[in-house]
Order: C-alpha cells, then sequence, then structure tokens
C-alpha cells in the first residue's frame, strides 16, 4: 500500500487530498495544527497517521522530517498543501505575521522536500505535490503571499528538471479561487469575486493528480485559469502589473 504525508488536511484542498488519496489506496499521514480535526478526519478514512505540528515553527517541524526520512516507512507522495494568505499592506504589517507565512509557505516547502527526496531518488519512484496558486504566476496587488507561490514555483520547476529521468515528479500546483477557509482566515472579504471565477477543492485535487500521471509539472486546473494565465503571457508584464495595480483591490500579504 503506498503512503501519502498531506499537510493541511484538515480543512480546503488539503481535505480534498485526504480523501481522495484514501479513495485510491493510500496509506494517509495527516499533518496540521488542529488535534481535533485531524483525529476526525483520520477516523472519517478508517484510519491515518496523524502529526500534529505547526509548521511555520522550525522545532515543530522536526518530527514532520524525521517521519519522511524513515526509510523503513517510506513515504511515496508528499503534498505540501498547508499555506496562509494574509491582507492589508506589506509596510503596516508586524513583521512577525509575514516571517510566520514565510516559515509556513517557503520554508516548511523546501525542508519537507529536502527530506523527502532523498528516500524517493533511492527508491527511484515517488513525487511531491507542491500547492502554490496562480498569483504567483501573474503579478498582482500582493506581495509577501504572491512571493512565496512564486517561490513555489520557481523551486517546483528547477527541481523537476533536475528530476528528470530519476522517476521521481515534482509538480507545483496552481488553483485559482477555490471555495475554502482560506479567505476567511486570513480575513480577505471576496465578495467582489464573481462565483464563475470559483472552483471546488475536489475538482483541483482531480486535475493535479490527472496532470501528476501526465507529468505536467506546473499544473493550473480549469479552462478558465489556464486562458487567464495564457492571456496575461501574451501581454508584456507592464501591461499585466498596470492593470493588476488598478484593479486588483486591496492588497494581500
Ligand atoms: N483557496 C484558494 O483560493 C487558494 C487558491 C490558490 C492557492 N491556495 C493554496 O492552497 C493551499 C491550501 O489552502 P486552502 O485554500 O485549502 O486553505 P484552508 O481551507 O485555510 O486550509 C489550510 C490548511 O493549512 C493548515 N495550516 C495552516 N497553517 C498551518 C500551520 N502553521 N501549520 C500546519 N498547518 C497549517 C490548516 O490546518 P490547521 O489550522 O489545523 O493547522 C488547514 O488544514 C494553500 O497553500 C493556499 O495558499 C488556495
Amino acid at each position: 500500500m503506498p503512503t501519502a504525508l498531506v499537510t493541511g488536511p484538515t480543512a480546503g484542498i488539503g481535505t480534498a487530498f485526504a480523501r481522495r488519496l484514501a479513495r485510491d489506496g493510500y496509506q494517509l499521514v495527516l499533518v496540521a495544527r488542529d488535534a481535533g480535526r485531524l483525529a476526525q478526519l483520520a477516523r472519517e478514512l478508517g484510519g491515518a497517521e496523524v502529526i500534529v505540528a505547526d509548521l511555520a515553527v522550525p522545532e515543530q517541524r522536526r518530527a514532520v522530517v524525521e517521519r519522511l526520512q524513515d526509510g523503513s516507512r517510506p513515504v511515496d507522495l508528499l503534498v505540501n498543501n498547508a499555506g496562509v494568505g494574509g491582507q492589508g499592506e506589506f509596510w503596516s504589517t508586524p513583521f512577525d505575521r509575514l516571517h510566520q507565512q514565510l516559515e509556513l509557505n517557503v520554508t516548511a516547502v523546501v525542508e519537507l522536500t529536502h527530506a523527502a527526496l532523498p528516500g524517493m531518488r533511492a527508491r527511484g519512484a515517488g513525487a511531491v505535490i507542491n500547492v502554490a496558486s496562480v498569483a504567483g504566476l501573474t503579478p498582482g496587488r500582493g506581495s509577501t503571499y504572491t512571493a512565496s507561490k512564486a517561490y513555489v514555483i520557481a523551486l517546483s520547476e528547477g527541481l523537476a528538471n533536475g528530476l528528470s529521468g530519476t522517476g521521481v515528479r515534482v509538480q507545483a500546483l496552481c488553483p485559482g479561487f477555490t471555495h475554502t477557509e482560506f479567505h476567511a482566515r486570513a480575513g480577505i472579504d471576496m465578495a467582489w469575486a464573481p462565483e464563475a471565477l470559483w472552483l471546488e477543492a475536489d475538482f483541483v485535487v482531480d486535475e493535479s493528480l490527472r496532470d501528476l500521471q501526465r507529468d505536467v509539472i506546473v499544473s493550473i486546473p480549469s479552462v478558465r485559469y489556464k486562458a487567464l494565465v495564457t492571456a496575461s503571457r501574451l501581454v508584456p508584464r507592464s501591461v499585466t502589473r498596470f492593470f493588476a495595480a488598478r484593479l486588483g483591490g486591496r492588497s494581500r500579504n
């Protein structure tokens, strides 16, 4: 039975990954902060290993790193999904909040991927899905969140290139707006966003796993968002930036 480790499975896209992977026959290792929700999900899935950890805290990542490095219980698929957004201007946000976001959205992804890859390479099989965002593909009104997702995309593409031919795959999953707890947690009012722009978490996960089978390295769920990203690439970046600055609404960090 293959094993998948999913970060942030207690809500949204992570829950959808956990449920789908369980249906696909994976044994699951679930990592998040909320012990109650983790236990409830593990029960729902008919049993799963649980690691309660705040991935923004280096010492709490240790247990997850050690689990990924444990060669006697190989992890075949790592889903780096946990991530947070924010709202407000960069210059007026306390640095602690920006730093926590960087630790979770970037450092944890690098550290967990670094822990998982040697074993996968040695076995000549395995995959890492890094949940980024379309925000990381186009310039917007965002600052640290956008930058964190751009980092994750660049990291994933570089690793996928380096691992080509090894049997190990790396994907950057770039969803658009998805119905989850993400915006409420960050205090972002999304009332302005038309319903046509919204995706469902189950759909995002199905597209990601289908793309993984096809070796698609940057997965952009839905024709709508593929078209938006393609259109933004057809015009000079200065033009995209111009419109994003004027139409992008309040800034995000
Ligand atoms: N929703 C969107 O529109 C959207 C669009 C593009 C990309 N994304 C990306 O998708 C990923 C999943 O987000 P989501 O939309 O599913 O958000 P969500 O519903 O808010 O879920 C976030 C998950 O991350 C976990 N988490 C948050 N902080 C954590 C921490 N410090 N340590 C460990 N786990 C933590 C949460 O669990 P606990 O609270 O139990 O720790 C929860 O399970 C994120 O990387 C996000 O950037 C989302």
